[in-house]
C-alpha cells in the first residue's frame, strides 16, 4: 500500500503540498518527550508557517521563533501564548518593534547596538520594559551550504564576541530595555553534533566570563539548525531529537534559575510535508531525457537556490526504472528539481512526489511568471 492516498490525489489539482498530520504529531511528541526540563522549544515559524500546522504545534505546547511582525501576528492568531514568542531578525523595523512590544512577546533577539538603541526609545514611547538577549556569532563552522551557515564571522548576523561587552553596557545604560541573556544560531541542516558541542563549549566560557564580570542572566538561547536525512525519509522520518537535547542538557553549565530556549524549524517539519507534482511532457533531448512537471522552483525554490536534493519518486508508475531530468515549467534554466533521477517510467499524467518538501518548500513559495501559489492537502 503506497504510503499516500492516491486516489484522494488523482481529482487533486496539481501542484500541491501534501502534509502528513499524523508525522508531525508524532515528531512533536518526540520534541516534548526529549526537551531538557525547564526548557522552552519555540518553533522557527520561517520553515513553514501553514496556519493547520501552526495550530497543531501549539497546541503541543511550543513556544515561537519569529522573524517578522506578521509571523507575530500569526504565531498569536494560531495559539501561541505571547510569553512563548521570541523574535529575531537584523532588520526589525519600527512598525514590527511596535507590534511586538504590544503583544508583550518573551523576547528580542537584538542584533546590533543600533537597534537596540531604537527598541529602548520605542519601549520608552510605549511605557514598558523590552526584554532583549543579544545575538552572538560564534564563529562556529556549522559545515552546511554557505547560503545557510549564519554562525561564521563577519556576516550580517549578531554581534561579535569581542564588541560583546560595549553591547552589554549599552544594555545597562538604557532604561527601557532589560538584560534577559544571549542567542546563539550557528546554521541550518546541521547534520553532525560536532558543531553543537562547539557551542556548548563556546557558552559555557561566555558564562564563566559573565559570573566573572557579576553579569547575572535567565536567557539562553541556543537557536536551530537540527537537520534531516533528505535521503531517507521514510527510514528517518524523525530526526534525533534524544541526543540533540541530552547534548545541550549535558553540555551546558546552566546556572540557577536560567532556561534553555530552541529554535528548530526544519527538524519539525521538514519529513511530514510532500510536493505533489504531475507529468506534463516526457521530452526525449540528444543525450537526456526530461520529465516536464506542472511544478516550478516558484513552489519549492530549494534546489534552485541551494541546489538542495530532494527525493524524487514517481507515486503512479510501477513500470522499469529510466533516467530523467526533473524539470520544471519556470523560464530559468535553474528551474529544475534534479538531474539523472532515477523514476519508475513515467508518462504524461504521473504523479510525482518531491519529498522532504514541509521546511522552507510552502513557506518560500512565489508568484515569480504570474503563477498561482501550490495547494495544500492535509492527511486529516
Ligand atoms: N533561529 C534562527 C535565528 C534562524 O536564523 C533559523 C533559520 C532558525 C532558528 C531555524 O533553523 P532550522 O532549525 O530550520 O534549521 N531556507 C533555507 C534555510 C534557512 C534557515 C534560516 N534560519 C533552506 O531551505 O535550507
Amino acid at each position: 500500500m503506497s504510503k499516500f492516498p492516491i486516489e484522494q490525489f488523482r481529482s487533486t489539482v496539481t501542484p500541491f503540498y501534501y502534509y502528513d498530520m499524523a508525522l508531525l504529531r508524532r515528531t512533536l511528541a518526540e520534541v516534548c518527550a526529549h526537551a531538557p526540563q525547564e526548557s522552552v522549544v519555540h518553533y522557527a515559524l520561517k520553515a513553514n508557517s501553514n496556519p493547520a500546522l501552526l495550530r497543531v504545534i501549539s497546541a503541543a505546547g511550543l513556544g515561537a521563533d519569529c522573524v517578522s511582525g506578521g509571523e507575530i501576528a500569526l504565531a498569536v492568531e494560531c495559539g501561541f501564548t505571547p510569553k512563548k514568542i521570541v523574535y529575531s531578525g537584523v532588520g526589525k523595523t519600527d512598525r514590527e518593534i511596535r507590534l511586538a512590544l504590544s503583544v508583550g512577546i518573551d523576547c528580542f533577539n537584538v542584533e546590533s547596538v543600533a537597534e537596540l538603541n531604537v527598541i529602548d526609545e520605542l519601549a520608552a514611547e510605549a511605557g514598558v520594559t523590552a526584554p532583549v538577549a543579544v545575538r552572538v556569532n560564534p564563529h562556529i563552522d556549522a559545515h552546511t551550504h554557505h547560503y545557510i551557515t549564519t554562525g561564521l564571522s563577519e556576516n550580517k548576523f549578531g554581534i561579535d564576541i569581542s564588541q560583546l561587552w560595549d553591547v552589554v553596557e549599552q544594555v545597562r545604560r538604557l532604561s527601557h530595555v532589560r538584560l534577559r541573556g544571549f542567542h546563539f544560531h550557528i546554521g541550518s541542516q546541521i547534520v553532525s553534533m560536532q558543531p553543537y558541542r562547539a557551542l556548548c563549549d563556546t557558552i559555557n566560557k561566555l558564562q564563566d566570563e559573565l559570573e566573572h564580570r557579576g553579569i547575572v542572566t535567565d536567557y539562553i538561547n541556543v537557536g536551530g539548525g537540527l537537520g534531516v536525512d533528505y535521503e531517507h525519509p521514510d527510514e528517518h522520518p524523525i530526526p534525533d531529537f534524544g541526543s540533540y537535547f541530552e547534548l545541550f542538557a549535558q553540555g551546558i553549565n546552566l546556572r540557577e534559575g536560567q532556561v534553555l530556549h530552541f529554535e528548530p524549524g526544519r527538524s519539525i517539519v521538514c519529513q511530514c510535508g510532500t510536493l505533489i507534482t504531475r507529468v506534463l511532457y516526457i521530452k526525449e533531448g540528444l543525450n537526456k531525457r526530461f520529465a516536464i512537471v506542472d511544478a516550478g522552483m516558484t513552489d519549492l525554490m530549494r534546489p534552485a537556490l541551494y541546489q538542495a536534493a530532494h527525493k524524487i519518486e514517481n507515486i503512479t508508475s510501477q513500470g522499469v526504472a529510466f533516467v530523467y531530468d526533473v524539470v520544471g515549467p519556470i523560464c530559468e534554466s535553474s528551474d529544475s528539481f534534479g538531474s539523472a533521477v532515477e523514476l519508475n517510467e513515467a508518462r504524461r499524467g504521473d504523479m510525482i512526489a518531491i519529498r522532504s518538501t514541509g521546511a522552507y518548500g510552502e513557506s518560500m513559495a512565489s508568484r515569480y511568471n504570474s503563477r498561482e501559489l501550490p495547494g495544500v492537502m492535509l492527511s486529516e
